[in-house]
């Protein structure tokens, strides 16, 4: 069996019209644009922002977000020609299967644990910390040596605790979320719009309320002086921003991996990845304007939740509670929707015979693929409930921007090789925008820590083995 071997456009459909004895069919556009924004406004916004302000950009933080943003954006378009000719549960794992043969299939799979897994992780962990800060204004206070893993220093409240011993509420809310993933996609939906419209209003109504306390003073100088030191200010400080910020626009791409439960996949997956990608930039890009109006920049250096550190200012003391609430909705849907993405690149994975069959029976009442969604909830549990949350992030980022490369270079290979195959939305300007894509995502990929190269090369090394052990000899794909 060929490891380069590719799964025909004509399988790949024929498996998504089968889906009635899968997946359900129960997703709307309207759904589907809020499942991106489920997943993509979190802890990058609400956590990220200050750092990237008080320590690389300054009030120019808005320009690394549109430059984070035109970088997802040529993702996001290969992305939905992909996802509206090819709409098959699994995102760019099955995108690669197509293009690039059954070992960049694996690769890529097995790289978007990183991000979905990984981010999941790491947002349960964000979600943590707002959550004792929450409790902590009621006067609850869970032992932090609990809500801490063992290679972290946490404050709350003046009290310090350098390494707990694991982090057990980053743990209950990955936990639920699995189960309830179980239970169904379209109740996990409905909980998911309902989060989406507390996290959109929390977004408005900062940048509303906020907008008459800017101090103009604090936009001088709007891009502060380069200290000397690369990506310390200046234009190098704007694009290291943009690295850091770029963890905030993650998750659109997640709305490719509900392909097979769209009921108007050809129509609904472009609208959905470039809907919630457009949506979020906006708010982003207003909601940094009026974070970095209110206080000046260097206030953020450290500070874990900037957003309510800068909203303190307009005096609007009882809304910061419902600020910290909000914000807890807000992650729960991302953490929501990538636990989902997960499970579904892992179906199709088993499907396809790469992984044991256990990662695809489908629950007989719920019809969800239950026993990865149990399996993911171990495995993303692990790393929340030990792992620091700084090092999650860089994996999810590097993980991340590998996927989107190879997305950008299969559409690539796509046009040649498949010029005419029907697709309802197509990439515009090709090959500009998927050489662009991958230029600025190798960019992104170069300003992040040597560590977490380091840690993607052992990660995809281990797949490589897993996959010659196993997903090679049992791949049920036939030679073509
Ligand atoms: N974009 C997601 C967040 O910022 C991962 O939380």
């Amino acid at each position: 069996m060929s490891i380069w071997k590719k799964k025909s456009l004509s399988l790949l459909l024929s498996e998504a019209d089968e889906s009635e004895k899968g997946l359900k069919r129960t997703l709307s556009s309207g759904a589907l644009v809020a499942l991106g924004i489920g997943a993509i406004i979190g802890a990058g916004l609400f956590s990220l922002t200050g750092i990237a302000a008080a320590e690389h950009a300054g009030p120019a933080v808005t320009i690394s977000f549109i430059m984070a943003a035109v970088g997802c954006a040529f993702a996001g378009l290969c992305y939905a020609e992909f996802a509206s000719m090819i709409p098959v549960a699994g995102s760019a794992y099955t995108y690669s299967y197509a293009t690039m043969g059954e070992f960049m299939a694996w690769i890529i799979g097995w790289d978007l644990v990183l991000e979905y897994a990984l981010g999941a992780a790491t947002v349960g962990v964000s979600w943590s910390r707002y959550l004792l800060e929450l409790l902590s204004k009621y006067n609850i206070h869970i032992p932090l040596e609990l809500s801490c893993s063992p290679w972290e220093t946490l404050t709350v409240n003046g009290v310090t605790v350098e390494g707990g011993i694991i982090n057990l509420p980053a743990i209950f809310i990955v936990s639920l979320l699995s189960l309830l993933l179980i239970r169904g996609t379209k109740e996990s939906a409905t909980m998911n719009n309902i989060l989406v419209v507390v996290k959109v209003a929390v977004v408005l109504l900062f940048i509303i309320l906020g907008w008459s306390f800017i101090d103009e003073a604090n936009y001088t100088p709007y891009i502060p002086e380069n200290t000397g030191v690369k990506g310390e200010f200046g234009w190098s400080g704007i694009a290291t921003g943009a690295a850091t910020v770029f963890f905030a626009f993650i998750g659109f791409d997640a709305v490719s991996t509900a392909a097979q439960e769209a009921k108007n996949p050809q129509k609904g997956m472009p609208i959905g990845i470039l809907g919630s990608l457009v949506v979020c930039t906006i708010l982003y890009v207003l909601f940094a304007h009026v974070m970095t109006g209110l206080v000046p920049y260097h206030m953020f250096a450290g500070d874990a939740k900037p957003a309510a550190t800068a909203f303190a200012v307009t005096g609007y003391d009882f809304l910061q509670t419902g600020l910290i609430i909000a914000i807890l909705a807000g992650y729960t849907s991302v953490i929501l929707v990538m636990l989902m993405g997960q499970s579904r690149v892992f179906y199709s994975m088993s499907n396809d015979g790469l992984l044991p069959k256990f990662f695809s029976d489908i629950h007989p009442k719920f019809r969800t693929p239950w026993k990865t969604n149990l399996f993911f909830m171990v495995f993303v549990c692990l790393f929340a409930g030990f792992v620091p949350v700084s090092d999650l992030g860089h994996m999810v980022s590097i993980g991340t921007l590998l996927a989107f490369c190879l997305v950008c270079v299969g559409v690539l290979i796509m046009r040649k090789k498949m010029p005419d195959a029907p697709r309802s939305f197509r990439t515009p300007l090709v090959p500009f925008v998927p050489v662009a894509g991958i230029v600025v995502c190798l960019y992104l990929m170069y300003a992040l820590p040597a560590e977490s190269w380091l840690r993607l090369f052992i990660w995809m090394a281990l797949g490589v083995i897993i996959y010659f052990a196993y997903g090679k000899k049992n791949s049920n794909v036939p030679n073509n």
